[in-house]
């Protein structure tokens, strides 16, 4: 199998397949993120070409579509070469219209699609606990979804491609209210003066406390903007999610407002830091001072 991409979730999903004895041939644009691939006994490739030479499915956990497109040759000559008699697999996140487009033209060219984006940050890919959303034709997916067990330790069909970035990004319209909700009623409690730490234990024992708000009220108590995902990521996932809802004229109020707040919070200077940094955005708010 062959996998390009090798970030921050590339690097530690194609390490756990290598670690389950998957045969794997990697290249990455960066060559240094290659080497803890090879120490695992994954093949390294000098070009993404060679990798598709050696392996019928090819996983991209790339950045965009733009590196897709780059690392495919789409729009080359090369690009029929790259795709035919192979099977592509797109676990990263892009627009939807983006990858019914690429299907379209592997297809065209004599290849297999699946779209297979996923849930879960750094630490669930580390573990293997991805959760994959799969779409595309039938016996394609189900071809693909035993190789990513030892990434992901659920994976759902979703039906035909982009309905797997759909529900990618319907999860995500929640997650991003939710932390954002969470953050405004952290900010609500803070500013009328109350126990911000037992502000936390009480949501802790009621029934709205999640894996979610256990790892992000305690980062707003502490201030703790380090990095789990970038305010920045969030912004273009919102962008994403906005854009899908505007094409299909659904009403998504309380994205929007996320997304202006997203704005703000990177316009401040926050984009590298954690998502709940959207505080910056709500307390600048307060204080009469949005940029
Ligand atoms: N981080 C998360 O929590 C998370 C969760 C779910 C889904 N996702 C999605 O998964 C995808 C990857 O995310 P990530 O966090 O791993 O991103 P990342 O750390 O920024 O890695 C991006 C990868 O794309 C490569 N790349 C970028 N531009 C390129 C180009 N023009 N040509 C060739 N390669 C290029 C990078 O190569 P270099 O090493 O050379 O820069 C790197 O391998 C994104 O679509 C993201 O939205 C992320």
């Amino acid at each position: 199998m062959g996998f390009i991409g090798l970030g921050v979730m590339g690097q530690p999903m194609a390490l756990n397949l290598a670690r389950a004895g998957t045969h794997l041939v990697v290249w990455n644009r960066t060559p240094a993120r290659c080497e803890p691939l090879r120490e695992a006994g994954a093949e390294v490739a000098g070009s993404p070409a060679e990798v598709f030479k050696r392996a019928r499915t090819v996983i991209l956990m790339l950045a965009d579509g733009a590196a897709i497109d780059s690392a495919l040759g789409r729009g080359t000559p090369d690009f029929g070469a790259n795709v035919a008699g192979r099977t592509i697999v797109h676990m990263g996140t892009t627009s939807p219209g983006y990858s019914r487009g690429l299907e379209a033209d592997v297809r065209t060219a004599g290849g297999g699609y699946v779209e297979a984006p996923v849930s879960g940050s750094r630490k669930p890919a580390e573990a293997g606990r991805l959760v994959a959303m799969l779409a595309g034709e039938r016996a394609a997916v189900e071809a693909v979804r035993p190789l990513l067990r030892p990434m992901c330790h659920e994976a759902f069909t979703c039906g035909p491609v982009p309905s797997a970035l759909l529900m990618k990004l319907s999860v995500n319209l929640f997650l991003i209210t939710m932390v954002t909700g969470l953050t405004e009623a952290f900010h609500f409690a803070d500013r009328h003066g109350l126990d911000r730490a037992q502000f936390l234990e009480v949501l802790d024992a009621g029934p709205m406390a999640s894996g979610v708000s256990r790892m992000k009220a305690p980062k707003l108590l502490a201030r703790d903007f380090a990095v789990q995902a970038a305010a920045r990521d969030v912004l273009m996932n919102n962008q994403l999610i906005a854009d899908a809802a505007r094409a299909s004229g659904i009403a998504s109020p309380l994205l929007d407002v996320c997304h202006a707040l997203f704005g703000e919070a990177v316009a401040l200077g926050h984009g590298q830091a954690d998502m709940v940094a959207v505080l910056h955005a709500l307390e600048a708010r307060t204080a009469g001072q949005a940029p």
